[in-house]
């Protein structure tokens, strides 16, 4: 298929990636339309007025295909089938139609790396036995030992645990999560071509972009030799074969006007912009920032990396502050040590909510004014905090893995409160949702934040419909101001300065014609108060 024309002046309609404000859905916590205590699609179509409100111009959707959902859907059983707990295929074009209809964007997810053990190819792949072409799609071995009692390498798992299971007949196979999301052989042209396909499947349905799951992970060694600390290449991570496997992701792209936003985790940002060359993936997600504690000086070293590893391939950076990965903002910024943790690092951390909500809101503003795309995790905007699940309900694979010490994710992927003096603060289920919601939920429901000026949903709307309207905000350069230690000020031409006061004390403005919005209060005289953040007009 030849590409279709596309506008390249620069805001133009095809542009809209560079400084788009993206949310990300996790469809079983978002909203549950059929009451079964899941959340579903239907949910998701009865809040599309909710999203439009909000000011967001896409939503990424979490897997919601066939899964059995051993990793929360990472686990896919068929691509091309919506998993009934959430919805038909027919509901997901419609819901795909109607958010564009109101101007909202449709991304999914694709996880390359590994699939289901439900999948019928890995099905086929026991089913078949050693050395079947079946087989081969994945990466099946002999154990080592006298008899092959030994995992065939020592490669350490992504999720704690170890990455091979042996089978009946013998043979082990790989996988980099859970046993039941074997890795697949990259070096097969028919994963290759099936994903390609899925791919074309999506776009043909009107999704506007694709995030890649561990994006950095799917090529392997083929030899799998043992990991040797330090030797490059590594085996597994950031393999030089992926690129060519994105160029030609990027071509089918290209071919429907569809974008890419890769889950990238690399610590060297040499490596990193690799993958954001003009003709591989458009964007990636922008880890370093979310890692950093809440500091000026390590925030605006992040902002700077991440700014000067962009520019050089051409490609807007991207922010985020969480995800249904990590703990949620709040409640890290409320922590004595605020940087980055999967989950709550353990069990009770003790954490300042008050505070954590101050500087989550600062961090909001200081987010929406970094030049790029920035991607809000559902919740966010009402200012969740984590949530502390009973052992007994918890439900992420990582708890359990981690031998019961680590608390997992669950915490950050509870139900959302819809409204105050619903059942179950209005997430739509008529009976315990699937993740229990903690104690004092509705406080954070989405209608009596509307109504509440100061709200962080307030807060949120105020900031994104600014951000539409300002063209200093989103895409094009930043420019650092003087300021006093533990004050970042910077300024977006034209006309608009962010200030964000992170010193232990209150921050003198710079001149201004106007306040276009504050995180909380000024002090009486004028002064930016501790951990509070304001746009200004200038
Ligand atoms: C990253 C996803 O965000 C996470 O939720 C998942 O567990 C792993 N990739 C494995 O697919």
């Amino acid at each position: 298929m030849a590409a279709p024309h596309r506008d390249p002046t620069p805001g133009s309609p095809d542009d809209w990636w560079r400084d788009a404000a993206i949310y990300q859905v996790y469809p079983r916590s978002f909203a549950d339309g059929d009451g079964d205590g899941t959340g579903d699609l239907a949910g998701v179509r009865a809040k599309l007025p909710y999203l439009a409100e909000l000011g967001v111009d896409a939503v990424w959707f979490t897997p919601w295909y066939l899964s059995p959902l051993a990793d929360g859907g990472y686990d896919v059983a068929d691509y091309r089938t919506i998993d009934p707990a959430f919805g038909t295929l027919d509901e997901a074009e419609k819901l795909i139609a109607e958010a564009r209809s109101l101007g909202i964007r449709t991304i999914v997810d694709i996880v390359p790396n590994h699939v289901s053990d439900q999948h019928p190819w890995f099905r086929a792949a026991l089913a078949a036995g050693p050395g079947s072409p079946e087989r081969k799609r994945f990466h099946f071995r002999p154990g080592r030992g006298e008899h092959g009692e030994l995992p065939p390498n020592d490669w350490p798992s992504q999720f704690a645990g170890p990455t091979w299971t042996r089978v009946e007949d013998g043979e082990w196979y790989l996988h980099l999560f859970t046993p039941q999301q074997p890795d697949l052989n990259w070096a097969h042209p028919a994963v290759r071509e099936e994903h390609e396909s899925v791919l074309r499947f999506w776009f043909e349905r009107g999704v506007a972009g694709v995030r890649i799951d561990s994006a950095a992970l799917p090529a392997k060694d083929p030899a799998l030799p043992d990991f040797v600390e330090g030797r490059d290449p590594h085996p597994y991570v950031d393999r030089d074969e992926l690129h060519e496997i994105y160029r030609s992701w990027r071509r089918v792209a290209d071919a429907h006007g569809a974008v890419f936003v890769g889950e990238v985790w690399l610590p060297d940002s040499e490596r990193f912009a690799r993958y954001l060359r003009p003709d591989e993936l458009h964007t990636a997600f922008n880890f370093t920032f979310l890692a950093c504690p809440w500091d000026a000086h390590r925030l605006r070293t992040a902002i700077d990396d991440t700014l000067a590893e962009h520019a050089p391939v051409g490609a807007p950076a991207t922010w985020v502050l969480c995800n249904h990965d990590v703990t949620r903002t709040v409640t890290r910024y409320g922590r004595a040590d605020t940087g980055f943790d999967f989950a709550t690092k353990a069990f009770g951390t003790p954490t300042d909510l008050e505070l954590g909500t101050r500087r989550a809101r600062a961090a909001a503003l200081l987010t929406l004014a970094l030049p790029g795309s920035v991607y809000l995790y559902q919740g966010e905007e009402l200012g969740l905090p984590e949530a502390d699940i009973p052992r007994e309900c918890i439900q992420d694979p990582m708890h359990f893995r981690s031998g019961g010490t680590d608390p997992g994710r669950d915490g950050c992927r509870v139900p959302l409160p819809w409204k105050a003096a619903s059942p179950y603060a209005g997430f739509g289920s008529d009976a315990e949702p699937w993740l229990p919601q903690p104690a004092g939920w509705s406080a954070y429901a989405a209608d009596r934040q509307a109504a509440d000026p100061a709200s962080m949903l307030s807060l949120y709307r105020t900031a994104l419909r600014l951000r539409r309207t300002e063209p200093a905000l989103g895409d094009g350069p930043l420019e650092w101001l003087p300021a006093p230690d533990g004050v970042l000020a910077f300024r977006r031409a034209p006309g608009l300065v962010c200030v964000v006061n992170l010193a232990g004390r209150p921050a003198a403005l710079p001149d201004h014609d106007a306040v276009l919005l504050t995180s909380g209060p000024l002090d009486t005289d004028g002064g930016l108060p501790t951990d509070t953040a304001v746009w200004l007009r200038v």
